[in-house]
């Protein structure tokens, strides 16, 4: 297979006829059964069936939904038209479905002026996804791609494949996901402008989604908005549970660190310079000779346990990397135990298959089978019991090495590698987090994944894979992880500062700058680069890094809640701006985004770029927080400068932060401080639930967890909050009010309160502000 080539459309035969009383559809002399269950909410799953030419798909998560009598959102008509209905009730998307060979297609007529987003990883640097040909399939890219190719282009395609693709019609927005872990493409009309020397590389008229084998299995989901959307999408792939609060405080890696001493001097140094650090990561060099799990001693002399316990007077965390690729080495327990009890992918052969990787001949888990999932998180509990809370998933694409995938057999050596590929992280991720719960039952655990699938979203946070200390890559991290946001994985980010390649000064500030409130925040980057930890940079640079990991900390109750929501709701954490304002256009698409409902960032990603131009959406004004003034909506061009970053928030905002400016990790949830923001003689009104709990456990889930409702109203400055608890099993939360804007009167719950006056230093100079305490 290639990965970087696509069907055509013209090699697929098309269903000619269709009958509804046996479901059964015709391509020519070939029947096939179709499927087509109606769920909630408009969401259709069609699936067509011939034992003959597919097996079951098999994928790892199923996507299982109450299914209801009948939305009539998709009618399907006698010679087989697919007609997905708008709101209007006539089709919007008018579909054939097509064969050649093994491989199956869904081809559309769409409506005039559809756009394109999701696609899951894409790193084309646009939201807006039309005139592409693309592929999913799970590679390793600087493994695949030659360096000069990757070096400030996009790859496609990435590490991680989330075959889901939204189109927006008019103001209805649909989305399109193809279950199925055989390789996927996509082609979306347009002109493909990676490939536009000739007139055919425009690319068909037609929206085509197709699978290059295994069962077609097409779900339709339907908005109509984007919020409603990708609240549905998130429900069906499964909303990740909310994460442990450690894991979205800031995080240190370096391929390159040891064990215990390497540990203790950046926790000495995290101290000495008042940086808050949750964790401090572990890449290849800890383990004996790349075996995974098992450390070597050199670098943990009195075992890893021990380091555990110093860091955590600091409360900092060791998260280790695990590749699953398992060194062929007989007398290797991890090897010989897997060869006994036959826990790895086969050949063709019958043999074990070997790849290439950082062990050298290196075998893999099959992680399609129940007995290696369980097999692997034994291995897992015991390493999380030797002193490792949480794990770094690498890798797991598979990664082969030069050695061609292909080769690798699963199912003892049944199955075509092709048909798991894409959800091989997938199996890793479920295992790992098995093995993690079976250590420690009572904590949430934590796993970041390189690679994904469908219903990764369940298991791991993602980061983006390599990349390089360059502003291209750091200018696609917002519509990647925006679009990676919308197609099912919130909890993303990419490797601050850059992978590959040494950092300067100014690339690192403005790439804090730009992703400090991004649900994942790692800072990472490749042996032999420069040193990226914030105190390696000249006092001035370290001071503008500290301020925006500090500014993260002091917003953590916002992102905190921000996740809670998403659990409860699937909205994502990163947002475009149409997410919240449906009726703007493409504005600020590229390279601006929001996070949650009330802030929004516009950061300068264009190399010494000294102004940038700037969208504000609605009618409302937004209070700068680098000035404090109050903007107009619109356009606005601003200058950038070397402190602060563009950073907006909606007018009627309530965000709840901590307090003072956080100089360690901890995370007060329950002492809050909640700024509200008025523009001048400003008259509305807004409302917020906000939750607290410990963080770390799953006690949230039976009743351990306390809210509260904040709501105020204001008329020409006369101002009144109102503040409810309405659970306590968290205990009681103390709220401050913080007020960002002038006032004439203030009431809390009905009563005269006392005002005093304060700053508060947010990303630019310091903020004139009133303080309400309960009396
Ligand atoms: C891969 C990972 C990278 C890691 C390196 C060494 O390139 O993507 O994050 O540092 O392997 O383990």
């Amino acid at each position: 297979m290639y990965f970087t080539k696509y069907p055509h459309k013209s090699n697929f035969s098309f269903t000619d006829s269709y009958d509804a009383k046996t479901s059964t559809i015709a391509v020519g002399a070939r029947q096939f059964e179709l499927g087509v269950t109606e769920h909630q909410g408009d969401i259709t799953h069609i699936q067509v069936k011939n034992a003959a030419v597919w097996q079951d798909n098999q994928c790892l998560e199923s996507l299982e939904l109450p299914a209801v009598e009948a939305n009539h959102r998709v009618k399907i008509s006698k010679d087989f038209q697919i007609n997905i209905l708008g709101k209007n009730g006539k089709p919007a998307f008018k579909g054939r479905f097509g064969v050649s060979g093994q491989a199956s297609i869904f081809l559309f007529e769409i409506p005039e002026k559809t756009q394109f987003f999701g696609m899951g990883e894409k790193t084309f640097g646009t939201l807006e996804l039309s005139g592409l040909r693309t592929k999913f399939w799970n590679t390793d890219v600087w493994g695949d791609f030659h360096a000069e190719h990757y070096g400030r282009n996009p790859t496609d395609p990435p590490y991680l494949s989330l075959p889901y693709l939204i189109a927006k019609a008019g103001d209805e927005y649909f989305g399109f996901l193809l279950h199925n872990p055989h390789p996927a493409f996509m082609e979306t009309p347009g002109t493909d402008q990676s490939r536009a020397f000739n007139e055919w590389q425009e690319t068909s008229s037609e929206l085509i989604l197709g699978s290059e084998g295994g069962e077609p299995n097409l779900w339709v989901l339907w908005g109509p908005s984007l919020r409603e959307l990708t609240q549905k999408l998130q429900k069906l792939v499964g909303v990740t549970p909310v994460p442990p609060a450690w894991s979205l405080g800031y995080h240190q890696s370096r391929w390159g660190y040891g064990g215990h001493d390497d540990l203790m001097e950046l926790d000495r140094q995290f101290s000495e310079h008042k940086l808050p650090c949750d964790s401090l990561w572990l890449d290849l060099d800890y383990m004996d000779g790349y075996r995974i799990f098992v450390t070597d001693k050199k670098m943990f002399p009195k075992g890893a346990a021990h380091t555990a316990e110093k860091l955590a007077l600091t409360k900092r965390r060791i998260v280790p990397i695990l590749d699953p690729g398992v060194k062929f080495d007989p007398g290797y327990v991890v090897y010989d135990d897997g060869h006994l009890h036959k826990m790895f992918c086969l050949n063709a052969e019958g043999k074990e298959f070997i790849g290439l990787v950082w062990p050298g001949e290196t075998v893999f888990p099959d992680f399609t089978q129940t007995k290696v999932r369980s097999w692997w998180s034994d291995y897992v509990k015991q390493f999380a019991k030797s002193g490792f809370g949480a794990s770094w998933l690498d890798m797991n694409d598979p990664s082969t090495g030069p050695v061609d995938p292909q080769g690798m057999l699963f199912n003892d050596g049944k199955e075509l590698h092709a048909a798991h590929h894409n959800q091989y992280a997938l199996g890793m991720q479920m295992a790992s987090k098995d093995g993690f719960l079976k250590a420690r039952p009572d904590e949430r655990p934590f796993l970041l994944s390189r690679s994904g699938f469908i219903g990764s979203s369940k298991n791991a946070a993602i980061w983006t894979g390599d990349n390089l200390s360059n502003y291209f890559y750091l200018k696609i991290t917002i519509p990647t992880s925006v679009n990676l946001s919308l197609s099912g994985i919130p909890f993303n980010g990419p490797d601050i500062g850059g992978f590959g390649g040494s950092v300067s000064d100014e690339l690192m500030m403005d790439w804090v700058k730009a992703n400090f409130l991004f649900p994942f925040f790692r800072n990472h980057c490749a042996k032999g680069q420069r040193d990226q930890e914030p105190f390696s940079f000249a006092t001035p640079t370290m001071s503008v890094i500290r301020r925006y990991i500090r500014l993260r900390y002091k917003l953590f109750p916002y992102l905190y809640n921000l996740f809670v929501e998403q659990e409860l709701l699937g909205d994502p954490i990163l947002r475009p701006l149409m997410y919240e304002y449906p009726t703007i256009g493409l504005e600020g698409a590229n390279d601006q985004f929001l996070v949650g409902k009330y802030i929004l960032q516009a950061p300068f990603v264009e190399e010494k770029a000294k102004t940038r131009s700037v969208f504000l959406p609605g009618d409302e004004p937004w209070f700068d927080a680098v000035s404090g003034e109050w903007v107009a909506s619109g356009s606005l061009t601003v200058k950038s400068d070397k402190v602060s970053t563009p950073l907006y928030i909606r007018a009627g905002a309530i965000i709840p932060m901590q307090a003072g400016t956080p100089i360690d990790n901890a995370k007060e949830l329950r002492n809050v401080h909640f700024h509200v923001f008025l523009p001048e003689a400003w008259s509305g009104d807004s409302s917020e639930t906000y939750v607290a709990d410990d963080g770390i456990s799953f006690a949230y889930k039976d009743g351990g967890r306390s809210s509260a409702e904040i709501s105020f109203a204001c008329a020409e400055g006369n101002l009144a909050l109102n503040f409810v608890q309405k659970a306590s099993g968290f205990g009681e939360i103390n709220p401050t009010f913080i007020i960002h804007g002038e006032t004439k009167s203030v009431r809390l719950n009905g009563a005269v309160v006392k005002l005093s006056s304060a700053k508060v230093v947010l990303t630019g100079k310091s903020l004139k502000v009133q303080i309400v305490k309960p009396i």
